[in-house]
């Protein structure tokens, strides 16, 4: 569904991107790890069309996206981001009905069918219900990113990119964005890319992970599988990581 084909992007003369190569497949999630600075978010902005690449495709739906097209309505609504700070990722002194009601007037204008207020936010969390009509301000980071992912939701995307969307929250607020994520995709057949800066977050609810480094893909394949299958020694160590927490966990 969505393909990103020898991708490129350079900064001045610094390359971030190098034949970057991704394929999702409808209703499947793929985990993007990899360390500060090896060119994530680069990928994930090329994607939504807020950044432009050097050289390389971005197939979306059999149609071959350049900026323009990205950025039309259609494009926009099927490709959603979610950022990695609820915070400034919402308009304050709004109530969550506002803020979702925002979505909603676009959505109408573009003659969209989305949700409505009360399915998104019950799906999400039912919990959210009796804070509709009070000041976002009250709302944990938590419940913060569980409104920015309402808010996606309405648009009915195919795709949710979520850029370390748990990044500022602790331990059992991230466990729940994730978990969420995964019921989008299990639930609405919705494909997830989730760039986890954690190693402890990757785990066997995803179908596939790509490691970066320096601006290149050096492993990539189905979860189930990577650790005996991965090739370079970066990806042992993180998949090393990742056990050695999992073991930590059980402690
Ligand atoms: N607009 C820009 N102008 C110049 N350099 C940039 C720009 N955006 C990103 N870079 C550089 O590109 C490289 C990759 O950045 P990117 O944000 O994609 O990394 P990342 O993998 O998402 O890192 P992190 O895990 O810290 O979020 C970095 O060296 C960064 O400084
Ligand atoms: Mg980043």
């Amino acid at each position: 569904m969505l393909e990103v084909i020898k991708v490129s992007k350079s900064y001045g003369s610094k390359q971030v991107l190098t034949d970057v190569n991704i394929r999702v497949e409808a209703g499947e999630s793929t985990a993007i790890i990899g360390e500060s600075g090896s060119g994530k978010t680069t990928l994930a902005k090329i994607i939504i069309g807020i950044e432009k690449q050097d050289a390389g495709r971005v197939i979306f739906d059999d149609e071959e996206l350049n900026v323009l097209k990205r950025r039309n309505f259609e494009n926009c609504s099927k490709i959603q981001y979610i950022f990695q700070d609820p915070y400034g990722a919402l308009e304050n002194n709004y109530t969550l009905k506002q803020t979702l009601n925002e979505t909603i007037k676009i959505c109408k204008r573009n003659k969209h069918k989305c949700m409505d207020i009360v399915e998104v936010l019950s799906y999400v969390d039912e919990n959210l219900l009796e804070y509709l009509n009070k000041d976002i301000s009250i709302l944990s980071g938590g419940q913060r990113q569980k409104l920015c992912i309402a808010r996606a939701l309405i648009m009915k995307p195919k795709i949710i990119i979520a850029d370390e969307c748990t990044s500022m929250l602790d331990k059992k607020s991230s466990l729940e964005i994730l978990k969420l994520l995964d019921r989008i995709k299990l639930e609405q057949g919705v494909s997830i890319i989730s760039i986890l800066h954690e190693i402890d977050f990757i785990n066997d609810t995803w179908d596939n992970v790509a490691v970066f480094k320096d601006g290149e893909i050096i492993e990539y394949g189905k979860f189930k599988g990577f650790n005996d299958n991965c090739s370079q020694e970066y990806s042992k160590k993180l998949v090393d990581a990742f056990y050695y927490f999992k073991k930590e966990e059980k402690m």
